[in-house]
């Protein structure tokens, strides 16, 4: 099969997904944060055609994806205790380890740190899919490189078809944004990414403050700390909308509204987060709303900021990401 000429196929065919993965193939695959696209990790060649297929730069590396946290031993070299109690609560779950890899962890996988990030996913077809395969998944969000990561098979098919062979369909992803990735350096926990887990949940659970890492200073390639990693179609801002507004009189305006905040500003699409202002189901539909936003014929959108708590932290940050104004 010549690469980059693949009629892609989506459906719910677990065993289909296992034997294009066993032949080196990429195979998209949903999990409860967003859909990933997939192949063997510890096959060099089967990696680069994930690479190829999204445009991703070789020095970002690939989040490696278990069956179950029982396995991380075979990939890891160390796992200090609290990623052992953090997993108790959150594995199989939305929260990415990173771990000091094993031998057997391909340096291009980990874009040739000694680090290796870790999770075990929780979406029933990729678990039944993991269980059945004898190697881990390496598996970024499955979008082109600096475009909004799909929660649905066919944001990935509007994405990627024709680039890869299979899109395994699990429906909607319930958690909507990408996993929170955590790091374990001089005793103290880091939080490199806001996702899926709140920043508040793994404080309760290790019993003090983790250190949040907020901006594109803090690391050369830190995780998803690239800037325009979330782009619209159309320009997005962030921020007070009223004074936005203002600004952009005679513009077509589309607004992201979270709850009943801007009734009363004039709009010419409106796009709900949660009409109920409830952060998880704003996190569910975020990527969802950005993507309708972003090709409904508006010039511009304005997005107003959500509390900052819970999964209020991950959705400002993913705004924050796509806005050309911040
Ligand atoms: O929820 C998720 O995490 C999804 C699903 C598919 O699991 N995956 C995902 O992958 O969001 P990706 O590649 O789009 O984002 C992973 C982030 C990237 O910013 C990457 O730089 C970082 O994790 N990362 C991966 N391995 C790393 C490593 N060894 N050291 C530092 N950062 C790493
Ligand atoms: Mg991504």
């Amino acid at each position: 099969m010549e690469y980059d000429q693949f009629q892609t196929a989506t459906g719910t065919d677990v065993s289909l997904a296992k034997r294009l993965l066993e032949e080196g193939w990429p195979v998209a695959i949903p999990t409860e944060t967003v859909y990933g696209l997939a192949a063997n990790a510890l096959d060099d060649d089967a990696v680069l055609k994930i690479f190829k297929a999204k445009n991703r730069p070789h020095f970002n590396p690939l989040i490696i994806h278990l069956a179950g946290w029982s396995d991380v031993a075979k990939y890891a070299a160390e796992v200090p205790d609290v990623f052992d109690e953090l997993a108790r609560h959150f594995a199989p779950g939305p929260l990415t380890f990173l771990v000091k890899k094993a031998d057997v962890v391909p340096g291009l996988v980990t874009a040739g740190s000694p680090k290796v990030a870790i999770r075990i996913p929780a979406h029933p077809l990729t678990r039944q899919l993991l269980l059945s395969l004898d190697f881990p998944l390496a598996a970024p969000s499955a979008n082109p490189s600096g475009y909004v990561s799909p929660t649905t098979a066919q944001h990935v098919y509007e994405g990627l078809h024709g680039k890869i062979p299979y899109i395994l369909d699990g429906g909607t992803c319930t958690v909507g944004v990408e996993s929170t990735i955590i790091d374990f350096e001089d005793g103290q926990l880091i939080i490199w990414r806001k996702g899926g887990v709140a920043v508040e949940e793994i404080e309760r659970i290790i019993g003090r403050k983790a250190i949040v890492k907020t901006g594109v200073e803090n690391h050369p390639v830190a995780p998803g700390q690239l800037k325009s990693h979330y782009a619209t179609a159309t320009p997005l801002h962030v921020g007070d909308v009223a004074k936005m507004r203002a600004a952009f009189s005679g513009k077509k305006i589309c607004l992201l509204e979270f709850g009943g905040n801007l009734v009363n500003v004039p709009a010419a699409f409106r796009f709900q987060l949660s009409p109920t202002a409830n952060l998880d189901v704003a996190a569910k539909n975020l990527f969802s709303v950005m993507r309708q936003a972003g090709t409904c014929g508006a010039d511009v959108i304005l997005a107003e900021w959500v509390p900052e708590h819970g999964m209020g932290l991950a959705i400002n940050d993913r705004l924050r990401r796509a806005a050309v104004n911040i």
